[in-house]
């Protein structure tokens, strides 16, 4: 972001905060005014370091849960821009309620794993201002400053991880005070980039369901991201209580274990009479609802709603097969995605982490990409790497980085740097965006040259590897997170990657990228030399073939093949190898095999946690292992988007709808469907800037049917035979 864009357009306000300590209870930010005469128009400008929710005369102002978003606060915090015109009146309350968000709340504290205290030396503070308009051309200007005061709310506590304790019964006074808060700088303030998150969807309970234990759980049918409202008659100093999980256990009790040290609480004590209540500074990843304490005891399944929250995204990607557990792989990418993509790519939803994990973006982004439109909410979270990139070139592997400060990410998880901005490219031909992450991308390259200990290799750097691959040396009931992936293959494979990621954009944007190209042929030259064709596990051959390491694709095909025979026709690749596995298998003439892995519906398999009920995509293949038991509670969630990373192949290769990088975003399409005896009929679609495209096979008296739809010009490949098409409607 240039400085350019960093406006100080706070003409009348400054940074404040509490005088005194309010301890765990979530302030409330006041100022009253009356109007000078008739208003022409109002705009509310205000952001917060923490997050926070205005509403003027009690009315909820703008639409957007948990603003300002997550930026690096250090750098740049969002400013929201509200149209308040329609909700003044003659005498007015204007509110500002805040709490700890992802600006101080455990999620960047002390106290977690691998966590910088970075909430250590941070302090809640809001800036805001209302411009007002009369209609007699005179305005007026109302900022935060010391006349502000602020009360005790009825939220005694609220954090993301922890969520909230809330009592309607109590009666907030505004007695507090405010000052300047220490940290009053304005340099850091810019306009909102990203998208806003909203609430999307209400979904009813399907079902009430008494466990083994005696506990009351209402199951909603869907594991998702948000809240949950209730609406109910009380007397005042009720108590009700939840407790949330994604999964039961095998025994059919509630489990929620996996979500370790976040507590997820949601308590409330009811005020009298009819009353509904939801969270809003706070989230939950969540299917099930434990009814801890509820004053009711004969309540109606109709009084629970849970609340969708994901960012703004249009929906733009679809598939629909014959195949009703390939139909449900989807929708459960689908929803790994609404669930994750919260003003930042998250990891998962529930348990104590919840980060915007660099690797998991990165393998995921290109059916992100297809699935909604991502644009603005990549190019955010981009502009936030960029502005964590140290000095030296290194790429934190979260994004913001909440980790040790000096974090320098790792192979395929920091080269999110390069992948991200290249996937925008060719998904929405955004030379912006690339324009905007060059200099990031050229120098993470750099880095890599700079600190690695063998030249053109990538060697001495602490790396994840292929994390959680299966093909490892675990005894039984050990856990093992790094497979037998050599590091330095995966690490060197990256290396050659990105660098050839810096030439694509340099020579797009017109930049003499010589010395790159040069340093990629030397990679690749160093990778064949040392490597030489000697693949063991199943990722490091399909990274030689997916990123081109090898002389002899064929031989190296031929190896992962009899691998994949002997590992028993089943995957055994962790988050890096798993998004190129099918794709190494079908650019080398392997297409049947890599249905025959992507329909399996046995451990290891992207079908087998359908088999055990699955609506959103797993962290591990053995979330649940077949026998029922229960992953390990370090580190399991069961909203976990990385490996729902194979619907880009499902679009590109199954169904055959591709970009072309010399002309992106669709503006010219390669369509090359890859029918398959073992499916009856595949179809997709993805709304692009250009119109619809879609690509459709099915068998039809015992041949292969095709109906593809373009609205640019597009390359056809059907059945070996080329095709030049314009827009328009076409059956083969
Ligand atoms: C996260 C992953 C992440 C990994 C990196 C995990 O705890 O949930 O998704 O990529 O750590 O090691």
């Amino acid at each position: 972001m240039s400085r350019k864009d960093m406006v100080i357009f706070m003409l009348k306000a400054n940074w404040i905060k509490v005088k005194e300590n309010l301890g765990d209870v979530c302030p409330i930010f006041e100022r009253k005014f009356t109007l000078r005469g008739k208003v022409k128009s109002a705009t509310l400008r205000v952001t917060a370091r923490g997050v926070y929710m205005a509403e003027i005369n009690g009315k909820r102002v703008g639409d957007f849960i948990l603003a300002p978003g997550w930026t690096v606060y250090e750098k740049r915090i969002q400013v929201q821009t509200y149209d308040v015109t329609h909700l003044l009146q003659n005498e007015n309350n204007l509110h500002i309620h805040t709490a700890k968000g992802w600006y101080l709340g455990r999620i960047c504290g002390a106290g977690n794993w691998n966590r910088n205290s970075l909430a250590e030396n941070r302090e809640c503070a809001v800036i805001a201002e209302l411009n007002i308009n009369y209609t007699d051309g005179t305005s007026e200007l109302i900022g935060t400053d010391s006349d502000w005061s602020v009360a005790e709310s009825k939220l005694r506590f609220c954090d993301l991880y922890d969520g909230e304790i809330y009592d309607a019964s109590f009666t907030p006074e505004f007695k507090y005070h405010t000052v300047v808060a220490d940290n009053n700088d304005f340099s850091v303030l810019v306009p909102q980039q990203g998208e806003k998150v909203i609430e999307q969807e209400r979904i009813k309970p399907v079902a009430l369901i008494h466990t083994p234990k005696g506990e009351t759980v209402i199951d909603f049918g869907q594991n998702l991201t948000g809240y949950l409202e209730i609406s109910l008659n009380a007397h005042k100093g009720e108590a009700v209580e939840f407790s949330f999980a994604e999964i039961l256990d095998k025994d059919g009790n509630f489990y929620n274990g996996n979500y370790r040290s976040a507590k997820a609480l949601y308590s409330y004590t009811c005020k009298e009479g009819e009353q509904t209540h939801k969270p809003t500074l706070t989230f939950y990843g969540f299917r099930y609802v434990r009814i801890d304490k509820f004053p009711q005891r004969d309540f109606a399944l109709e009084q629970f709603t849970a609340i969708v929250l994901h960012s703004e995204m249009k929906r733009t990607g679809k598939i629909e097969t014959s195949d009703p557990m390939l139909n449900q792989l989807f929708s459960n990418i689908i929803w790994g995605q609404k669930g994750n993509f919260l003003d930042v790519p998250t990891d998962c939803p529930q348990r104590d982490e919840r980060l915007g994990w660099t690797g998991d973006a990165q393998v995921f982004v290109k059916t992100a990409s297809y699935n909604f439109d991502v644009q603005r909410f990549f190019t955010k979270w981009l502009t936030d790497m960029s502005l964590s990139q140290g000095e030296d070139g290194r790429v934190p592997a979260v994004i913001p980085n909440v980790l040790s400060e000096n974090d320098a990410g790792g192979a395929a998880w920091s080269d999110a740097v390069t992948i991200c901005p290249w996937q925008m490219y060719l998904t929405y031909g955004d030379t912006d965006i690339l324009k905007q992450m060059f200099p990031a991308m050229k120098k993470y390259v750099d880095y890599i040259t700079s600190v690695t200990t063998t030249p053109y290799l990538w060697t001495g750097n602490w790396q994840y590897s292929d994390w959680l691959e299966l093909d490892n040396n675990a005894k039984p009931g050990e856990v093992i997170t790094k497979g037998n992936t050599s590091e330095e293959l995966l690490a060197t494979a990256f290396y050659a990657y990105s660098a050839l990621l810096v030439c694509k954009a340099g020579a797009v944007l017109g930049e003499d990228v010589e010395e790159y190209k040069a340093l990629y042929q030397n990679i690749v030259s160093a990778f064949k030399n040392t490597f030489k064709d000697d693949f063991k596990t199943q990722t490091e051959h399909v990274l030689a073939l997916h990123f081109g390491l090898t002389d002899h694709p064929k031989e190296v095909t031929k190896s992962l093949v009899e691998k994949i025979h002997s590992d028993g026709d089943m995957l055994k690749t962790g988050f890096v190898g798993t998004p190129y596995l099918l794709h190494a298998l079908s650019e080398n003439g392997e297409s049947e095999l890599a249905y025959k892995i992507l329909l399996r519906k046995d451990y290891p398999s992207w079908l087998y946690p359908i088999t055990k009920g699955a609506t959103t995509m797993w962290e591990h293949w053995d979330g649940f292992k077949p026998n029922g038991e229960i992953w390990s509670d370090a580190m399991n969630s069961y909203n976990h988007y990385a490996y729902g990373a194979v619907a880009d192949w499902m679009y590109g290769v199954a169904a055959g709808i591709n970009t072309v990088e010399s002309a992106p975003g669709f503006e010219e399409i390669l369509f090359k469907p890859t029918p398959t005896d073992e499916i009856d009929s595949f179809c997709a679609e993805i709304e692009s800037k250009y119109g619809k495209i879609s690509s459709r096979w099915w068998h039809e008296d015992g041949i292969v049917k095709y109906e593809i739809t373009t609205p640019s010009p597009a390359k056809a490949i059907i059945n070996g035979k080329k095709y030049n098409l314009i827009a328009g409607v076409y059956r083969f």
